[in-house]
């Protein structure tokens, strides 16, 4: 698919459903989980005590009181502590790897990502005009195997863009054998991997894995984001890797926005600092469990044979496969029609993808809208 007609079908994602028609496609966070009087009242303590730092612009890396408290954070969360010159802030976890396009590749350099993968993290390699390389996955994540036998047959990447937990699109997540392996893989050949844990803190089942930032400091650049932790619109990430990286990386941020604005780095901080993540995460981690809940039982009562999900422990999404013969992309008019809409999963392949594969986000509709979206679909395939 072409990059106009893949921008195309992105702004009709992002323009939100019709009236009437129940959307399964945009991968928002939901609005319930945003914490109005919490952010309110920081905002006002903020004018009165602190508008000279809110207010004002920040270092490219980020304010340090504001790192000083994501090194923290890190530590708390992934049980290893970065250095101050190991982590920077940024505004979310996408300028993260735009900054990795900016900073470190250069046209024709080639990026390995999993196939499917993130549609950002494909647009913006392709504007690098990055050569990018899709790598098999099944349904736990990655194929290492498989990347090990590209690397062995000469493949040559820069990058290998991954996303652990819950991915996105896939809702796959990557077992802690996969991660050692592909840690140690990346270190003997130079591959840098950058870690996308957008979903990371979503998990509704298990136990929370190493990351693979966590397993491999000197050989992996982690993106994350506050966006489904505590709202896109303070847009802010960090990133955590070597201290070389980082440093190339705030060199670029300095001629893309100067600085994550300084506001919702002081918001995150006096949120974080106050506890309220213990409470706002676990919360958001309930409701999206409730949505998947009710997809999974909608999927189950009502989807013909021959179709079949993958089933998420996290995060936004599922993955739908149809039978090979159906088209997913081809149907997405009639399922306007029936009224519910859906991202056809070839988007999500660099390249051309298989045509009867489609991603279905939970965070938005709640149970009753899901079971109706579900009753749409089935009656479609
Ligand atoms: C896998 C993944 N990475 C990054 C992002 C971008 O998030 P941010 O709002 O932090 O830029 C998203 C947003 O949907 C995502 O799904």
């Amino acid at each position: 698919m072409s990059s106009a007609s893949t921008d195309n079908e992105l702004a009709t994602i992002l323009a939100g459903a019709p009236p009437g028609v129940l959307s399964l496609a945009g991968g928002f966070p939901n609005p319930d989980t945003f914490p109005t009087g919490e952010i309110a009242e920081i905002v006002a303590r903020l004018m009165r005590d602190d508008p000279g730092v809110a207010l004002q612009y920040a270092a490219p890396e980020g304010i340090p009181s504001v790192r000083e408290y994501m090194v923290e954070r890190q530590e708390q969360q992934q049980g290893a502590r970065p250095d101050l010159a190991e982590l920077m802030v940024t505004s979310g976890g996408m300028e993260c790897i735009a900054l990795v396009c900016h900073s470190l590749l250069a046209p024709g350099d080639t990026v390995a990502v999993e196939a499917p993968t993130y549609l950002g993290a494909l647009m913006a390699f392709a504007r690098a005009q990055a050569e990018v390389a899709p790598i098999p996955m099944d349904e736990h994540g990655l194929d290492v195997g498989a990347f090990a036998e590209r690397l062995a047959g000469g493949l040559r990447p820069k990058v290998l863009y991954v996303i652990p937990e819950f991915q996105n699109p896939s809702g796959r997540t990557l077992p802690l054998d996969r991660r050692r392996e592909l840690v140690e893989l990346c270190r003997g050949h130079g591959v840098l991997i950058l870690e996308d844990v957008a979903y990371r803190e979503i998990r509704f089942e298990g136990r929370p894995l190493p990351s693979l930032w966590a397993l491999g400091p000197d050989t992996v650049l982690q993106a994350g984001t506050f966006s489904k932790l505590l709202s896109p619109g303070v847009r802010l990430g960090w990133a955590a890797g070597p201290r070389d990286v980082i440093a190339q990386l705030a060199a670029a941020k300095q001629t893309t926005d100067q600085c994550a604005g300084a506001l919702g780095q002081r918001i995150v901080e006096e949120y974080g600092r106050a506890g309220l993540f213990e409470h706002g995460v676990p919360a958001a981690r309930e409701l999206y469990a409730s949505h998947w809940r009710a997809l999974d039982r909608a999927l189950r009562h009502h989807m013909p044979d021959g179709v079949s999900w993958s089933r998420p422990t996290g995060g936004f999404f599922s993955w739908l496969t149809l039978p090979p013969e159906m088209d997913a992309m081809a149907l997405r008019t009639a399922a306007l029609e029936a009224g519910v809409m859906y991202v056809p999963g070839s988007l999500f392949y660099p390249g051309e993808g298989p045509r009867h594969e489609a991603r279905l986000s939970f965070s938005l509709l709640g149970a009753d809208d899901l079971e109706t979206a579900v009753v749409r679909l089935s009656t479609l395939f």
